[in-house]
């Protein structure tokens, strides 16, 4: 358990590196068990996840080793290609490792990622695209077993832009003969990472970033060094941060194309944004205005994971803000939590509805998931006196040293680690595995 002290009434001001990118972290660490390698990652943010996808790689029989924001893995001695359940439960995104392992190995067995606490989250797209490359998948008694055989090349159309789905073929597809062709991908910058880390293992993919990703097998390489590109959700939290507290912010080292729906709801919101070179600098005006209605969507929409940091940033707006959340089905949990603030934020299926109020008052919390968390923590920011947030370590899954990099910007904030618990993050099911599978 982890507990959060905030007291809020203080406006955020100064410069900050934006960490690694956790989403990019994972697939390239799954992409490490494709091929026999040294590699050396930099820029691996020091994260609950990152450290469970260690543990899977070093299960697998790869050497790890971390040294500060450095992580070096020797894939070469890997000798298995079983995921035991302890593992797969720790985050929803152990399932990624099911096309490295078929690549590498022509089989894979792992037990169901399961749905969890945004909502079902079933794995049905994965499964029938690596199907489509020849994959023989059994799923018996909450365990998947897969078969991969010869892979084949060969077109895939995916019917929604998954982005694990559009992962797990690109990683199986190094393995298969002839091209695959992936229709309806995923465009996520974090599959540009993923494109970018294969080419530099020896695959030929091009496309990412595009709805169609062409990959042409992989002529392995023995060795690489690559950074993990900076995290454009956390990035988008310190700008809402700023905004949530009227202050000032400069990102440093992000590519603002990457948050760009998020600064323009930001600017919507009233903050002056100037983006120069790989700098973000946002001023807030002590009450931001309600924005009107925001979708979430697929890149490049606006983002899912940015969408409850933003709504804690519009609590103390002038005005109406609309919020339809299209990609998954329960991701407002934040918003019963946000009214003890004294918010005004009602729900309505799909549909948030925020009525800004002049002045929000601390209160104890509890955090239901990773982004759920962090508004928690910026509507505590937002509010006057204390605010306390009870969070069975979801935030440290995703985010890096929040704590200090909001102290370093002026914020009061203190956390507490209880004891150090296994994850229990939103990715895990709140269910028997078996239940969710689709
Ligand atoms: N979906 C299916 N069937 C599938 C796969 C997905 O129905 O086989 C549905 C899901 O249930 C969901 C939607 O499609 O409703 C989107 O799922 P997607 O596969 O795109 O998401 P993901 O790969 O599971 C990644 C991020 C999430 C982020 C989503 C959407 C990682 C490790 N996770 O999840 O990040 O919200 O894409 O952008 O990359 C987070 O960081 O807090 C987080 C949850």
């Amino acid at each position: 358990m982890d507990i959060w002290h905030v007291r809020g009434g203080r406006k955020l001001k100064g410069a900050c590196r934006v960490q690694g990118s956790k989403n990019a972290s994972l697939p390239i660490l799954a992409a490490m068990a494709v091929s026999p390698l040294r590699a050396e990652l930099s820029n691996v943010p020091r994260l609950r996840d990152v450290d469970a996808a260690l543990r899977i790689l070093r299960h697998l029989g790869c050497r790890t080793e971390q040294e500060g924001d450095r992580v070096y893995i020797d894939s070469a001695g890997m000798t298995r290609g079983d995921i035991p359940h302890e593992l797969m439960e720790e985050m929803r995104s152990s399932v990624i490792f099911m096309g490295a392992l078929l690549a590498r190995c022509g089989e894979a067995r792992m037990s169901l990622p399961g749905g969890c606490r945004l909502g079902k989250r079933p794995i049905d797209l994965h499964l029938a695209a690596l199907r489509q490359l020849g994959a023989e998948i059994r799923e018996e008694e909450g365990e998947i077993v897969c078969r991969g055989g010869k892979l084949r090349g060969t077109r895939i159309e995916l019917p929604f832009p998954s982005v694990g789905a559009t992962e797990n073929v690109m990683l199986a597809a190094c393995a298969a003969e002839g091209e695959t062709e992936l229709c309806g991908a995923a465009r996520e910058p974090e599959i540009t990472a993923l494109q970018q880390l294969l080419c530099a293992m020896g695959a030929r993919i091009r496309g990412a970033g595009s709805g169609r990703i062409v990959i042409g097998g992989m002529v392995p390489r023995p060795a690489l060094c690559a950074r993990i590109p900076f995290d454009r959700i956390a990035a988008s939290t310190l700008a809402c941060a700023a905004a949530a507290t009227g202050g000032s912010i400069e990102l440093l080292d992000v590519d603002a194309q990457q948050f760009s729906t998020v600064l323009y709801f930001l600017n919507r919101a009233g903050c002056d944004i100037i983006t120069q070179n790989s700098r973000v600098c946002l001023s807030a005006p002590p009450r931001l205005c309600g924005v009107g209605d925001l979708r979430t969507a697929p890149f490049p929409g606006f983002p899912t994971d940015a969408q409850p940091v933003l709504m804690a940033a519009l609590l103390r707006s002038r005005g109406r803000t609309r919020i339809t959340e299209t990609i998954f089905e329960n991701r407002f949990r934040q918003a019963p939590e946000l009214r003890r603030l004294g918010a005004d934020v009602r729900v309505s299926g799909r549909t948030a509805e925020i009525r800004g109020v002049e002045r929000l008052q601390g209160a104890a919390l509890t955090a239901g998931d990773l982004r759920g968390g962090a508004a928690m923590i910026l509507g505590g920011l937002a509010a006057e006196g204390e605010t306390l947030i009870r969070d069975e370590g979801h935030v440290l899954r995703g985010y890096e040293a929040l704590d200090e990099r909001l102290r370093a910007l002026g914020a009061d904030i203190q956390t507490e680690i209880c004891n150090e618990e296994k994850s229990d993050g939103d990715d895990k099911s709140d269910a028997p595995a078996g239940e969710q599978a689709q």
